[in-house]
């Protein structure tokens, strides 16, 4: 059976893109796959943050990935932290690494131009080897991604690789899996349509996030900016040239199963698009929000479905981290 692993950053509100872009195919994926899907909060502290409030986020986003859809009886959901593997093959995988490919990947880039290279963490610029560490631990087959993984994927491939190469076939070479163009792989910002929506954005205005109420959904859909091109053809798919419009018919035939052009061809105006793709947000988050309220009441059973989680999933990447560790030449304890 194809074997599947991703994970979701605790830190920020989870967002319409988290769930399009990825969670979507982790739910769908549970059927035909084995799939490991974890809450990576070792990842979170590559950033300032609050010890308080990490924990707490941790939690809500278990129980968002429960409400959203994932069954405890179909795929294993833990805590990255929960499985001491992924920091001691991390490491390893630091070691496979060199620095300038590291400092190359364009969110180290990102990220660390905010507050300069100087202050930013050493783990914001390793991060991407403890990405390689969580999916190589469980040889992985695919890794259901959006599109801003791409990167973090292919370098994955590449340390695998180069690990093997050295030190004989250690770990199996995964692929992306990342929704075709118009699926959702790449929901923009709703006000800065050039930019992907993100958890972390400044501009909570163009981003939906899961837990908003269905009056804020409407309003920063209806407020999404678009262009002043009102002609016949003003609603079409031309994400270079529309990048708005084009925004709000991927997020529609996404949620409604359709492609972006054969939405496209049921608007000649604006209005309808954003009236129709804001219910339709609405009404794919509402019984998420709705069974979110009923699991966060009862955070026991969560933690309980977090424990299960971490035993199965310790149990599968122990025996790769051994494998690891043997091959690349530490001496077995005992
Ligand atoms: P994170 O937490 O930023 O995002 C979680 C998932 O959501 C996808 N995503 C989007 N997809 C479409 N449009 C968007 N605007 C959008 N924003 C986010 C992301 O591509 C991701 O799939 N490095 C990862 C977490 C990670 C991971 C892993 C993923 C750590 N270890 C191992 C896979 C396998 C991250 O920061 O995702």
């Amino acid at each position: 059976m194809t074997r599947v692993l991703s994970g979701i950053q605790p830190t920020g509100q989870p967002q319409l893109g988290n769930y399009l872009g990825a969670l979507r195919s982790w739910i769908a994926l549970q059927d035909s796959a084995d799939a490991f899907y974890c809450v990576v909060d070792l990842h979170a502290l590559t950033v300032p943050g609050d010890a308080a409030e990490l924990r707490s986020a941790t939690m809500t986003m278990a129980t968002l990935l429960l409400a959203a859809g994932l069954d405890p009886d179909r795929c294993t959901l833990f805590v990255q932290s929960h499985v001491p593997a992924h920091t001691q093959v991390a490491w390893l995988l630091e070691c496979t690494a060199s620095f300038g490919e590291m400092r190359r990947m364009t969110q180290w880039k990102d990220k660390s131009a905010k507050g300069g290279e100087e202050a930013a963490r050493l783990g914001l610029l390793a991060y991407p080897a403890l990405m390689a560490a969580d999916i190589v631990l469980y040889d992985a087959d695919r890794v259901p991604v959006g599109d801003d993984q791409r990167q973090h994927l292919e370098l994955t491939r590449t340390l695998a690789e180069r690990f093997n190469h050295r030190y004989g076939q250690t770990f199996k070479v995964p692929d992306a899996l990342i929704p075709a163009r118009g699926q959702g792989g790449r929901v923009m910002d709703l006000q800065e349509p050039t930019r992907k929506m993100s958890k972390s954005s400044d501009s909570p205005q163009g981003t939906v996030f899961l837990f908003d109420d269905p009056k804020d959904i409407e309003r920063k859909i209806k407020r999404a900016v678009t262009d002043a091109d009102d002609g016949p053809d003003a609603v079409r798919y031309d994400p270079a040239a529309k990048p708005g419009v084009s925004n709000l018919l991927d997020i529609l035939a996404t949620i409604t199963g359709r492609t972006p052009d054969q939405v496209a061809a049921g608007y000649t105006r604006y209005g309808p698009l954003k009236a129709d793709t804001a219910s339709a947000v609405v009404e794919l988050l509402a019984p998420i929000q709705a069974r979110y309220r009923e699991l966060a009441s009862d955070p026991a059973s969560v933690a309980k479905v977090l424990r299960a989680g971490a035993e199965r999933a310790n149990e599968v990447a122990a025996a790769t981290a051994a494998r690891a560790e043997a091959a690349i030449g530490l001496l077995p304890p005992g």
